[in-house]
């Protein structure tokens, strides 16, 4: 048989092998693996990498915070992410307290519609009302959202041990996975308290507010309560070695606790902040930045497993106008300016010129980093995440020896700077492929607004409790 479109003489890598061979794609599917296959049209993959498309679990993309609405729309997004070798996104329906989710995540559902890439969302769950966890959340996670997001700091939105206890017991009834950002509020406010009593108003205290022991004690916390109600969980954004070392304990005692790390964490520090004005404001994100030599350190717990997907946390914020950065003025203070860096198109180049091409990782292991364990982790695999028989046509051609400069003009976002600029990396795609179709050719990404689709997740082993409870009481079954 004739294929719709054969990817020829590359060397295709999964989370788990290496093959040189041709990749047959039908109706937006791998069709088959193998040598010579003959197809309608061909792609010369000569000299380079077949990779899964990145799939990027963790991306605020069109959220609206407080009114504020980030600039990144699901058109552009798409636009960065193809640039960058990404062909799915998890990002984030948001609760608003005070109203039912349905009143938000509606709107949100018309907004992906326009997507060009394939995307799931997560639920954000900031006010788990009895209304909310009765009578939202079964039909929520029925229609797909099959993951919640709590914050454990933030004004807005952090909720506190009771009510995340909540969240958790109603995820374990529903079958869904918890992610969890892990920021002690109350630590965090007192310092800023003082920070800014003191005069410290500039982007590095951001940092000072922060410090890894705030992480790392609400890692403990969200860790043990997960525990206590026997709840899987995904430790997000880790900036440090400290908090690894609480997940791999958890890990080694046989919890289902996963340890997301991002991009940032592996290329900035604190130094980066400490910089005049707003030019420190850019790479203001939460967790921040750590010290110089933190990224060995999580780079070794990558190599050991604690942490086994890295996401961009791609943030939509710009450094100008009336939605970015500097919206409370050119001078603000660190506590009023916008958490987040933009990254979605930056991930895979970076991680595999940081990981891959210095030799930190071998190809595989970056695979699995990008692609197939967030694909895995968040119940799509093996649609997404690798390249296999049946699975979606959802390819990364990659250049592995290519050396590019990082500009904001090669991001495609519509975020006015890449925390990233200037930056080398040895590693970058040449095409993208999604669901069979060439969506980024040398740089130059073409496709219709809209043909991105909704990634409903069913239920899946990974994430099914473990059924042991610490002393045999199920407090969570008692008060559904
Ligand atoms: O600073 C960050 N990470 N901003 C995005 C929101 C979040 O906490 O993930
Ligand atoms: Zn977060
Ligand atoms: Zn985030």
């Amino acid at each position: 048989m004739e294929y719709d479109l054969v990817v020829r003489g590359g060397r295709v890598v999964t989370g788990a092998e290496i093959m040189d061979c041709d990749v047959g794609i039908q109706g937006g599917r791998v069709a088959a693996l193998g040598a010579n296959l003959p197809g309608a049209r061909t792609l010369d993959a000569g000299g380079l990498l077949v990779l899964p498309g990145g799939v990027d679990t963790h991306c605020h993309i069109e959220q609206t915070d407080g009114g504020v609405t980030n600039e990144e729309t699901f058109v552009t997004a798409s636009e960065s992410a193809f640039a960058g070798g990404t062909t799915s996104v998890i990002c984030f329906s948001g609760q608003e307290r005070g109203r039912p989710i349905r009143e938000t995540l509606e709107p949100y559902r018309q907004a992906a519609s326009k997507a060009m890439l394939d995307y799931s969302f997560h639920q954000t769950i900031t006010d788990p009302t009895d209304a909310v966890v009765r009578d939202e959340l079964p039909a929520i996670v029925e229609s797909g959202i099959r993951s919640f997001k709590v914050f454990l700091t933030y004004d807005r939105v952090h909720i506190d041990d009771r009510q995340y206890l909540r969240v958790l017991a109603a995820a374990r009834r529903l079958g869904a996975l918890v992610t969890v950002h892990c920021e002690n509020y109350e630590a965090i406010r007192w310092r800023t308290e003082a920070l800014l009593a003191d005069g410290r108003t500039g982007a590095k205290y951001h940092g000072w507010s922060r410090p890894t022991i705030v992480e790392r004690e609400a890692t403990h916390r969200a860790i043990a309560l997960a525990e206590l109600v026997d709840q899987p969980i995904q430790i997000f954004h880790v900036s440090c070695d400290e908090v690894a070392e609480e997940i791999a304990r958890a890990q080694a005692r046989g919890l289902k606790v996963w340890g997301e790390t991002c991009t940032q964490y592996f290329v900035l520090t604190a130094d980066d902040m400490d910089r005049p004005g707003m030019e420190g404001g850019k790479y203001i994100c939460s967790p921040p930045p750590r010290g110089a030599g933190e990224n060995e350190k999580l780079w070794a717990r990558v190599r050991r497993d604690t942490l086994d997907i890295v996401s961009s946390d791609h943030s939509g914020h710009s450094v100008f106008g009336t939605r970015g950065k500097s919206r409370h003025g050119a001078d603000a203070n660190f506590r009023d300016i916008a958490n987040g860096v933009p990254g979605l198109a930056a991930r895979l180049p970076l991680v595999f010129s940081e990981g891959v091409s210095k030799g930190r990782i071998d190809l595989n292991r970056f695979v699995r980093l990008v692609a197939s364990n967030p694909a895995r982790l968040m119940g799509l695999y093996p649609r997404k995440g690798t390249i296999a028989v049946g699975s979606d046509a959802d390819l990364a051609l990659w250049d592995p020896d290519r050396k590019v400069t990082l500009t904001q003009a090669l991001m495609q976002h519509a975020i006015d700077y890449t925390p990233y600029e200037g930056m080398e990396v040895t590693g970058w795609p040449v095409a993208t492929l999604s669901r069979g179709e060439v969506v980024m050719r040398d740089g130059k990404v073409q496709a219709e607004p809209g043909r991105g689709r909704f990634l409903p997740r069913a239920p899946y082993d990974l994430i099914r409790p473990t059924g042991v409870l610490p002393d045999g009481f199920d407090a969570a079954a008692v008060l559904a």
